[in-house]
């Protein structure tokens, strides 16, 4: 057997969609492992309108998936209520085997759970890599009062922000538009920058 054939062999035994404990399908490959995400009953209501109904997903640790549904059906809504926008009316959101219940955004985010937004949301007065600095403040190990008082270690953590917001607008090609403002950008490369902001906060969703 070559060794491509071996690899697609492989890679094709190990993408075998088996079903989970719970109400859902998951690759073989992540068995064991606890989800990146797991759903179960969850739903919102706003008044009489249920928007969200039911929605049972996980997701394994090193699955790629997507979700698909007609205009209204509630896609925007649900990653909302993944990312605690909203909060649920009724369900489960599991974030690598943790339960988020009473979490908000920023907690949600700490935990590995990244976003971008249908309508684009940067900050459009501030330059492309201020942006990405915004996504890398969960990484600051830089106390206020070091900052405030300029300390040596100030301008280190400044440096690495730097280094890294450099790193990762390279990955998309936007390292050149570092000093740009946000909102000054053609739509495609806001989209990238939201894009770059996510990844920044380190996320594992
Ligand atoms: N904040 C809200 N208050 C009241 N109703 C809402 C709210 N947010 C969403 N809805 C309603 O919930 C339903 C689902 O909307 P949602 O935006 O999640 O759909 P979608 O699948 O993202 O659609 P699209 O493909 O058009 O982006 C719609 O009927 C919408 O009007
Ligand atoms: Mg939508």
């Amino acid at each position: 057997m070559s060794k491509f054939t071996d690899f697609a062999q492989r890679r094709r035994e190990t993408t075998k969609m088996v079903p989970v404990p719970s109400v859902s399908i998951m690759p073989e490959r992540d068995l064991g492992k606890a989800p990146a995400l797991e759903c179960l009953h969850l739903g919102i209501d706003f008044g009489g309108l249920k928007a969200v109904d039911d929605f049972n997903i996980t997701v394994g640790r090193t699955e790629i998936c997507g979700l698909i549904g007609p205009n209204g059906a509630g896609k925007t809504t649900v990653f909302n209520l993944l990312t605690k926008v909203y909060a649920p009316t009724r369900g489960t959101i599991m974030v690598d085997g943790q339960d988020t219940a009473g979490m908000d955004p920023a907690r949600v985010n700490r935990l590995g759970v990244a976003r971008t937004f249908q309508n684009i949301r940067l900050f459009n007065s501030m330059t492309v890599e201020e942006n990405v600095a915004v996504g890398l403040h969960n990484q600051r190990h830089c106390g206020m009062a070091t900052s405030i008082l300029r300390l040596p270690h100030h301008w280190k953590s400044e440096r690495y922000y730097h280094e890294r917001a450099l790193e990762l607008l390279d990955i998309f090609d936007m390292a050149g538009l570092a000093d740009h403002e946000a909102g000054s950008l053609p739509y495609g490369a806001q989209r990238r920058l939201e894009i770059v902001r996510a990844l920044a906060t380190n996320p594992k969703l």
